[in-house]
């Protein structure tokens, strides 16, 4: 089973991660659209047409399915793929009824880019399962561009975050919502940044769990390599090891909550 993940850059490797680990019967594509990022500052019609591209190129190289590890995409672009394609297209969003469950009582606070705080989806989803507003929205876009740096800590990074997080009070929360795949690069500064009670949550599992239910994945490992690709390029030596280096950033950041 062959399964074609993307996001708009490094993002998405929180997915592959989590896919890997829970599924590597899988064989995995992974698709980095660096040409085009950041999807949330751009315009819905933008974004689209970007992922339809996507879709198609990692049809062509065989995917069966495809699991879209960004939220952003998600939110404007998922019903169009499922009109567009046949193969499942596994899409995913902010885990705030996650956080809503599984924190009874406190506020909630969603990060995500602008895009997905702006858009219908979010909103919907609140409508339907925070009954009694406890969720609240904030856009991160500048997280965006220091993962895309790789500049996943330092100053820089706390005194963003900091100044972000300074508008809540933030003895009130009891979740934090990750709500762009991006932003889980930054566990270790918003465990640092947050309150203790306050759980880091984020929508990786729930998407993995929907791929495995969606096709059938073989319990042996594939034993093959993930195969990336940087805005429909293979990728090159250099660049594959900073990938790589990203998914042992990622090893780390697991084990924070
Ligand atoms: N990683 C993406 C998300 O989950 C989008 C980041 C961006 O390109 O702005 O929303």
């Amino acid at each position: 089973m062959r399964i074609g993940i993307f996001d708009s850059g490094i993002g998405g490797l929180t997915v592959l991660h989590r896919a890997i680990r829970r599924c590597p019967g899988a064989e995995y594509l992974y698709y980095a659209d660096c040409a085009h990022v950041p999807y949330g500052e751009r315009t819905a019609e933008e974004i689209c047409a970007f992922v339809r591209e996507i879709v198609e190129f990692l049809l062509g190289e065989g995917a069966q399915a495809i699991v879209i590890a960004c939220n952003t995409a998600t939110s404007v672009a998922v019903r169009e793929l499922r009109q567009t394609f046949s193969v499942p297209i596994i899409g995913m969003e902010p885990a705030v009824k996650l956080a809503l469950d599984r924190c009874a009582q406190g506020r909630i606070l969603a990060a995500a880019t602008p895009v997905t705080v702006r858009g219908d989806k979010l909103h919907s989803l609140l409508e339907k399962w925070d009954e009694h507003h406890r969720a609240d929205l904030l856009a991160l876009p500048e997280l965006v561009r220091f993962a895309e740096r790789g500049e996943f800590e330092g100053e820089a990074v706390t005194a963003y975050l900091r100044d972000a997080l300074s508008a809540f009070r933030l003895e009130d929360y009891s979740a934090f919502v990750l709500g762009c795949t991006h932003f889980n690069f930054f566990k270790d500064t918003f465990r640092a940044l947050l309150p203790e009670r306050v759980r880091l949550l984020d929508g990786a599992d729930g998407v993995v769990s929907r791929l495995m239910s969606c096709v059938e994945i073989p319990a042996e490992p594939s034993g093959v390599p993930v195969r990336f690709f940087d805005s429909g390029e293979c990728v090159e030596s250099a660049r594959l090891a900073q990938l790589e280096a990203c998914m042992r950033r990622l090893d780390l950041m697991e084990r924070i909550e």
